[in-house]
C-alpha cells in the first residue's frame, strides 16, 4: 500500500484504495469458500465482487487510466491494466453464466483463482505506480471526472456498495468493547 507520498489524500484515489481493501477481502473469502467446497457461497460473493468492480473499474477506465494516457510514458501501462480488467471480467461473466444456467456444482473455479493472483499484482502496480504518479501529474478536472464517474456508477446500483453501507452503519465488530 502506498503510504509515503500522500496520494490517498486525494479523494478519488482514497476511494479506489478503499475499493481495493474490499476487493482483497472478497477475493480471500471467495477462495476460502472454494477450498471448502462451498460453491454456492463462493458464487454469491463473486456476484458482490462483480458489483464492486462495476463501480471501481468505471472510475479507473473512464477516469484515471484515460487521463494517464495523455502522458506517453504511461500509455502502455494503462493499456495493460485495461486488458487485465477485461480478462478478469470475462472469467467472472463466464462463471456467473454457468451459475445462472443452473450448473453451479459443475463450476471450475481454477480460472478465477488464477485471475486473483494476477489481480494482486495489478493492484500493486496501481497503488505503488499509477496512483502516486497520477497524484503528481493529473489536474483537478481529472479528479472531478473520477468523482462524477463514481457517482454515476453508484447511482446505477440496486443498493449501496459495501464501503458506503459501512459508512452509514458501522458493523458491530467496530463497536468498542464493553
Ligand atoms: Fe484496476
Ligand atoms: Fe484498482
Amino acid at each position: 500500500m502506498c503510504q509515503y507520498c500522500g496520494c490517498q489524500e486525494i479523494g478519488p484515489i482514497g476511494a479506489l484504495m478503499d475499493d481495493h481493501f474490499e476487493i482483497r477481502n472478497l477475493c480471500g473469502r471467495i477462495r476460502g469458500h472454494v477450498l471448502a467446497g462451498e460453491k454456492g457461497e463462493a458464487v454469491a460473493l463473486v456476484r458482490e465482487l462483480q458489483r464492486t468492480f462495476g463501480v471501481h473499474n468505471s472510475v479507473e477506465e473512464g477516469g484515471l487510466y484515460l487521463s494517464m494516457t495523455r502522458f506517453e510514458e504511461y500509455e502502455e501501462k494503462a493499456g495493460t491494466l485495461y486488458d487485465e480488467h477485461d480478462a478478469l471480467d470475462e472469467v467472472i461473466d463466464d462463471l456467473l453464466a454457468e451459475d445462472a444456467a443452473g450448473r453451479t456444482e459443475g463450476i471450475d473455479f481454477a480460472p478465477l483463482l488464477a485471475e486473483f493472483e494476477i489481480l494482486v499484482e495489478h493492484i500493486n502496480h496501481e497503488e505503488n505506480g499509477l496512483f502516486p504518479a497520477a497524484a503528481v501529474i493529473l489536474d483537478p478536472e481529472d479528479w472531478t471526472r473520477c468523482e462524477r464517474l463514481r457517482d454515476e456508477a453508484t447511482a446505477r446500483l440496486d443498493r449501496p456498495l459495501w464501503a458506503a453501507q459501512n459508512a452509514a452503519a458501522p458493523p458491530a465488530r467496530f463497536e468498542p468493547l464493553g
